[in-house]
Parts: C-alpha cells; structure tokens; sequence
C-alpha cells in the first residue's frame, strides 16, 4: 500500500503528471503512434525498456493514465488493457501455471466464470466456486496447489460486498495471491489494497471512463505482479490504444465527484424503491437491513451507482417497468453518466443455469439500474411513473373479473 499524497478529488485531477512539469500542454497529448524513432543504436537501447519503444510494450499517454490510476488506488502501479476482460485474463494468465489451483466466488462477472471454468482447464489449471461470504468455504475449498483467490465486490446484480481484511488474511495464512474484480466499487469508495489485496482489477469501461464511449481494463497493485503482467501483456498483446487512453484520463479527472453524485443519488432511489407498494425487494449496500451493511460500512466511502430491485408479479411485469422508463436507458453496463437499466436473467445472466440462477439470488422479477448524474427528483419520478405500470395491470385485471 503506497501513502496518498492528496485527497481522492486532487489526485483525480491531477494524479500522473509531474506538478512541476511547465510550458507544455495542461491537457496529456495524444501519442497516437504505433512506433518510436530514435537516432542511434545507443538511444535505441536506451528506450528499448521504457513506455517510447513500441506502443504494444508502452505508450507516454497511457503510463500518465496508469500513474493516475497507481494514485488512486494506492498501489507501487497500474496497467492499462484493451478491455475489463483483458485485464482480468492477463493477470490471471501471468500470475498461474499449469498444476495450479484457484479459488473463486461463485457470483463473479460471467465472462470471468467462463474463463475459470472452460479456458484454464485447457492449461491445466483448475478452479473451484465457493460462496461469496462463507469464509469457511473459501477455506475448505482450499488445496495444496492453490495459488490465487480471486473474488469480486460488490458484486453483480445482488450487490453483495466481500470482507476483504478476511480474505487478507486467508491468503496471508495460506500463502496465496489475492485478485479483485472491483469494477463496482472504484477507488473512490473502496481501496483493496488498503485491506491486503494484492490486485487491484477494473473494467475501465464503466466508472473509470465514466461516459460509456470506451472500453479499456485496469491492474493495478505491487510492483512485482506488475512486472509479471506486463510481460504477459506484451506477449498477447492486449494492450489500450493511446486514444482509449486519452478518453479514459478525462474520465478520470471527473470520477471522485461522478462517484459521489451517484452515491448520494442511488442511496435515495434505494430509500424510494423501499417504501414503494409494489417493490418487494431492494438490493443496496448503504440500505440497513442489507446483508453486508456491516462490512459496506467498514470498508466502504458510498456504495455506488448499481441499484437492484424486484418488483411484484412476473418476469414479464419486470420488464414492463423497465420499458416503461424514460430517463433509465435500456441497456446494458454501468458507472457512467447516463442512467441505465437492465433486466438481469435476460442480460449477464442470461447464459446461467435458470437452478443456478435462483441460488444466486437473481429472479426473473430483478431490475437492475444503473444510477447516472441526473437529478435525482427526476429519476425518482421515472421510477415512480414506470411503477405505475404495475397497479394498470392490476386494475385491469380486476375490471376483467
Ligand atoms: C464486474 C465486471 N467485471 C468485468 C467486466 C468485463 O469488462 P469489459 O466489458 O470492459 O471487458 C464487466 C463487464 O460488464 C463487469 O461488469
């Protein structure tokens, strides 16, 4: 864990640059250059190491994005990746080797799933699924050859938030290495490596960029990992283009007051759906009678803009308010700007086994929103039309009797 020199909203802003730096351009320009010339043989040896060789090794533009990334989540470095999945399957390559075992929460992002379960096996690595917060699970599922713990928080769509000082600890006691998908929490609400956690992972594509207009994955975390991952990197090749870079640096600048807006916003649409006659369930961190309240409450500063939620009736009722509403976009992703919403069983969940399904907790009656920087009186009163759409059907179903 690196020492902050400036709070979060400073080091968004003006997080990787040098502040002495002077007479150059205030905005990072864009090397948007596959190759980097040089004069000499000796100059050529020289760069050969650094981020102006050639852009799939490193790139001026995207080292001030991975510096400003570094900073804000308190960790030796960061990479950049050409997508969230990117970053998470890099790492995960770099870091194990055949013979070697993970450990994994069950509810983690499919594609991660997927990757565990039916790509690694190919190399002969095996994993195991455990319960997101059954620390004893986690523990038995433990072999001899396990080499890493992967887990995700808060996770997708139910919101639930992992104890990462217990995790730490596991992995202290065990010797393991400690991965996190923290695509949902960002570091404005909550730094892994404060707690213990090795790596850092993100899909940059939602909070991070912020505006829905990139896709791009973080790693950030020691320097030694670092230097695994990027070598990984360089050999598959995954790595961000200079113009992804430059968007997701602008994105950056913005995210801590973004991330505030969205925790304040998307606690009160948690507080509405609560008290609404025709919402059975809501699903928020920062809501008292959440599982994990607790633990939010300890490691974490807001719980962020992912709001789920389920509604009384059927399947087909869910999607009825979510097509009802006009400010809440259809469609998938999160973090950004503009408010979206998403029925989960027909979108990330939609390739998962229906019995599965249900243990994780994911109905077919879930909408899931994702709360963006609009007035929170006007996204309330979206909700509260779209809800409307429940009590019509009631009615007509009594006038039909
Ligand atoms: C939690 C989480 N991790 C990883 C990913 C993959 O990120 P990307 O789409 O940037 O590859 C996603 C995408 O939705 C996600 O929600």
């Amino acid at each position: 864990m690196k020492k902050h020199r400036f709070r979060q909203e400073t080091e968004a802003v003006r997080g990787g640059t040098g502040l002495a730096k002077k007479n150059g351009p205030l905005s990072t320009p864009i090397y948007q250059t596959s190759t980097f010339e040089v004069t000499d043989m000796q100059e050529q040896l020289r760069v050969t190491p650094t981020d102006s060789f050639y852009t799939r090794y490193g790139n001026p533009t995207n080292t001030v994005a991975e510096n400003a990334i570094a900073e804000l989540e308190g960790t030796d470095a960061a990479l950049l990746f050409s997508s969230g999945m990117a970053a998470i399957t890099t790492s995960i390559l770099a870091l194990v080797r055949a013979g070697d075992h993970i450990v994994a929460q069950r509810d983690i992002y499919g594609g991660v799933i997927k990757f565990l379960s039916q790509w690694l096996p190919k190399l002969g690595i095996e994993s195991t699924f455990v319960d997101t917060n059954d620390m004893e699970q986690h523990e038995r599922a433990l072999r001899p050859n396990t080499k890493l713990l992967h887990i995700e928080s808060p996770t997708n769509p139910n919101v639930r938030v992992v104890d990462l000082e217990k995790i730490a600890a596991l992995a202290r006691k065990h010797n393991l290495i400690t991965t996190i998908d923290s695509t949902f929490a960002t570091p404005v609400n909550c730094r892994p490596a404060e707690w213990g956690i090795d790596l850092v992972l993100h899909s940059g594509t939602k909070y991070f960029g912020g505006h829905s207009d990139l896709i791009c994955g973080i790693a950030a975390g020691r320097r030694d990992l670092i230097e695994q991952i990027h070598h990984t990197r360089t050999t598959l090749g995954c790595c961000i283009d200079p113009h992804a870079a430059f968007l997701l640096l602008r994105g950056i600048k913005t995210i801590a007051v973004r991330v505030e807006r969205q925790n304040q916003s998307a606690l009160q649409i948690a507080e509405f759906l609560r008290q609404h006659p025709r919402v059975t369930r809501v699903h928020y961190p920062m809501l008292k009678d959440h599982p994990d309240y607790a633990i939010a409450k300890k490691q974490m500063k807001g719980a962020g803009c992912v709001v789920s939620f389920e509604v009384e009736g059927s399947g087909a009722d869910a999607c009825r308010v979510a097509e009802a509403l006009h400010l809440f976009t259809l469609a998938p992703s999160l973090g950004g700007v503009d408010s979206l919403v998403t029925i989960p069983v027909l979108t990330s969940h939609y390739m998962i086994d229906p019995d599965l399904r249900k243990k994780m907790g994911v109905t077919e009656q879930m909408i899931r929103l994702s709360v963006g920087i609009e007035h929170v009186d006007d996204l309330i009163a979206d909700l509260d039309q779209g809800l409307t759409v429940l009590t019509g059907a009631r009615k007509q179903a009594v006038l039909a009797d």
